[in-house]
């Protein structure tokens, strides 16, 4: 039975970062952690939200680019999906560029094979290969693909949780994962523009229904049920703001009178307006997109976006590591 080994290791896992998070001067829970079967449902009704354009945004501009993201990378590719979950924008991609093998790869092992096997349904004749890893971490491709050229799909802005050092590394990772003549299809959340407010972005991370509030406060139940804690919730509130200087979404959690609990063993005590910092969601420009390619080994190639430059969808080229002047 791996599966109650897997979340043993997740809750300590989940122990160690509060307690270490909880400890620094600014407290800090890793993004990471919002994740649990609450969590991961709560991310799923968020993607459907009037105010969270960029799940839609992404998924419009890849059927509306399918035919020319086809033409740039070719048939019979083998496609690693980094992060895959639950596969929702896959089969747009599958279906455009008929590849010759999928290769899903996801920490949680239970989502992937269901998913894997669901869209292995839906294509016949479609290898599909699903890896279990943390695809932050070096693995290993399956045995079998490594003769097919290689398209790697990381959509979702995933890449956004990253400050731009750990971006550059992921994807280098990415890079050396992938191998020479491999090509990336990645999703990025654009800043703030001439079609976008920082207004736009702050009430896709602050809805009116309170789904993003409930996801945010979910990390505090979490501890509740995990970790032994008596987190009173109804002392915290959810925090969305822009941080222009560091081009980031910022999710906090606030305390809203002094309150103390216990979790973990431990003792915590905020005062009065101290918060928890939960997550940062950077959003680049396009310029950046391009010198973040260079500077992790890949060379930009196309970029696709909707009208209102919200989001923009980018295939990539792996450097091919030839001399230059
Ligand atoms: C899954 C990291 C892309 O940053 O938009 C959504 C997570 N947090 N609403 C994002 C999230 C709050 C999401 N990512």
């Amino acid at each position: 039975m791996p599966q109650p080994l897997a979340v043993a290791d997740e809750t300590g896992a989940f122990a160690a970062a509060v307690l270490a998070g909880l400890a620094q001067p600014q407290k800090v829970i890793p993004a990471r952690f919002f994740y649990d079967h609450a969590g991961s449902q709560l991310f799923e009704a968020i993607t459907a939200l009037p105010e969270y354009y960029p799940t839609r945004t992404e998924i419009g501009i890849l059927a509306a680019n399918a035919g020319a993201i086809a033409d740039a990378v070719g048939p019979g590719r083998a496609v690693i999906e980094f992060g895959s979950g639950s596969s929702t924008k896959t089969p747009l991609l599958l279906r455009a560029i008929a590849p010759a093998a999928y290769v899903p790869v996801d920490i949680s092992a239970e989502f992937l094979f269901q998913s894997a096997a669901a869209l292995g349904a839906d294509f016949p004749g479609l290898a599909v290969l699903p890896v279990a890893a943390d695809f932050t971490t070096a693995f290993r491709l399956p045995a079998g693909v490594t003769a097919l050229p290689r398209l790697g799909f990381f959509p979702g802005s995933t890449i956004g949780n990253l400050a731009p050092p750990a971006a550059v590394d992921l994807l280098r990772g990415f890079a050396a994962t992938l191998g020479a003549g491999s090509a990336l299809v990645i999703g990025f959340d654009l800043a703030p523009g001439p079609g976008k407010s920082a207004a736009v972005l702050e009430a896709a991370y602050d809805d009116a229904q309170g789904v993003t509030a409930a996801f945010n406060l979910n990390l505090l139940h979490r501890i509740n049920r995990e970790l032994g804690g008596d987190i009173r919730i109804e002392d915290f509130a959810h925090r969305a703001l822009w941080n222009a200087d560091l081009g980031r979404i910022e999710m906090h959690l606030v305390a809203t009178c002094d309150t103390d609990f216990t979790a973990a063993g431990e003792t915590f005590l905020l005062v009065a307006g101290e918060t928890i910092h939960t997550e940062n969601s950077y959003k680049w420009t396009l310029p950046e997109t391009r010198l973040l390619a260079r500077a992790s080994g890949w060379v930009p190639a196309d970029a696709w976006s909707d009208g209102g430059g919200r989001f923009s969808v980018q295939l990539w080229r792996r450097e091919d590591g030839r001399m230059e002047p």
